[in-house]
């Protein structure tokens, strides 16, 4: 539905009072209300690097997550004030680890006697606290768009991708598995999953030996849902249609897909696409609609019409935005996301690590 026109206005108001002093970042999967008021949009790796890079801007304005704005907030000054238009923001698959959870996982590592040859990389979406463990222990935060990247660093430092070191992966599995075997060239049976619930993760000393990749067992369950059968039906339903998909999927549609990247991967191949072309798009709602509305002559479907929205994602709505910005502009700033001193130092060294990866 179109917003309330009295409600746009206030934002117009209130974005044009804070002026330079704010900077707004947009993630890909927020509303369309919301991107309308966005500096700037992208994936999470491009919204990091964004945010690290506006030292002149008093507020950053986080549409997003909760993981995303606790990683701005360690990237910038403690000048700097972030903001999340609504804290209950959050990220069910970044809820899968907790920090407990992962000193007890490690532990299991340690008394199979593989700790020392494994390196943790931890996905961009966790918690603060999982990544500042990733720093302490010589580890790098990836992204959906440089996960290889990572892979292949944390393997050359355990003995190359030939040797026996291993990757503690969290706590997305299917971006684990799927950039292992699809972009490393690692098997399906180098591959095994840690269950943070069960006794040793569910695995055997001998598994944990052999194994290349630990997988967390955590996921999306927006991406989660998109199925074998879905790729099937649309290669049926749709002549020529090129089936994109977010890394989050599960491992056999990724398989089944044409392409599979990021969501700022997945924007720029829509915009490079050709007239007339039809794509099937497996990742969240609120971006499929926007990409099929900004490009008219392009045939682009939803890969499942059943997924919806990333119900967090879209807990920022523009009523949640107006409040925060008319907040600041009023000197008494809502929603100000602080990670603590010290595990903010150590995440800071594992994601300036990502920072510093190759390409
Ligand atoms: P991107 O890094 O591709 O934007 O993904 C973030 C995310 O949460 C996907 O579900
Ligand atoms: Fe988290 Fe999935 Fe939502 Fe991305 S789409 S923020 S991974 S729940």
């Amino acid at each position: 539905a179109p917003s309330d026109p009295d409600l746009v206005e206030r934002a117009r108001a209130a974005r044009a009072a804070l002026g330079s002093r704010a900077f707004v970042l947009g993630h890909h999967y927020q509303r369309d209300e919301v991107i309308e008021f966005a500096d700037v949009t992208g994936d999470s790796f491009k919204l990091a690097r964004e945010a690290a890079a506006r030292p002149e801007a008093e507020f950053i304005i986080f549409c997003g997550v909760h993981f995303m704005a606790e990683s701005a907030d360690i990237l910038t000054s403690d000048h700097q004030q972030v903001i999340l238009p609504d804290l209950a923001a959050g990220c069910s698959m970044a809820d899968m680890a907790a920090i407990d959870q992962v000193e007890d996982a490690w532990d299991v590592l340690v008394d199979a006697g593989v700790a020392e040859s494994t390196v943790p990389v931890t996905y961009m979406n966790s918690a603060a606290s999982i990544k500042a463990f990733t720093g302490r222990h010589g580890g790098t935060i990836c992204t959906s768009s440089n996960a290889h990247v990572a892979l292949r660093w944390a393997f050359d430092k355990v003995g190359g991708l030939g040797g026996t070191g291993k990757v503690l992966f969290m706590p997305d599995q299917h971006l684990g598995r799927n950039t292992a075997v699809q972009q490393l060239g690692l098997s399906l049976d180098d591959c095994v999953v840690f269950d943070p619930r069960k006794p040793g993760g569910g695995l055997t000393t001998e598994q944990l030996r052999d194994a290349r990749m630990i997988l967390w067992r955590g996921h999306c369950s927006v991406h989660g849902r998109f199925s074998v059968r879905n790729v099937t039906d649309i290669r049926a339903a749709v002549p020529d249609v090129t089936v994109i998909v977010h890394p989050e999927c599960q491992h056999e549609v990724v398989l089944a897909a044409d392409l599979v990247g990021s969501t700022e991967y997945i924007v720029k191949a829509l915009d490079a696409a050709e007239p007339g072309s039809s794509w099937a798009v497996g990742t969240e709602l609120n971006l499929v609609r926007r990409l099929a509305a900004a490009h008219p002559d392009k045939n682009i479907h939803y890969l499942d019409s059943t997924v919806c929205f990333c119900s967090t994602m879209n807990r920022i709505d523009l009523p949640h935005l107006v409040w925060a910005m008319e907040s600041l502009v009023a000197g008494r700033p809502v929603n100000r996301i602080v990670v603590d001193a010290d595990d903010a130092h150590w995440a800071r060294v594992a994601l300036d690590q990502m920072l510093a990866l190759p390409g």
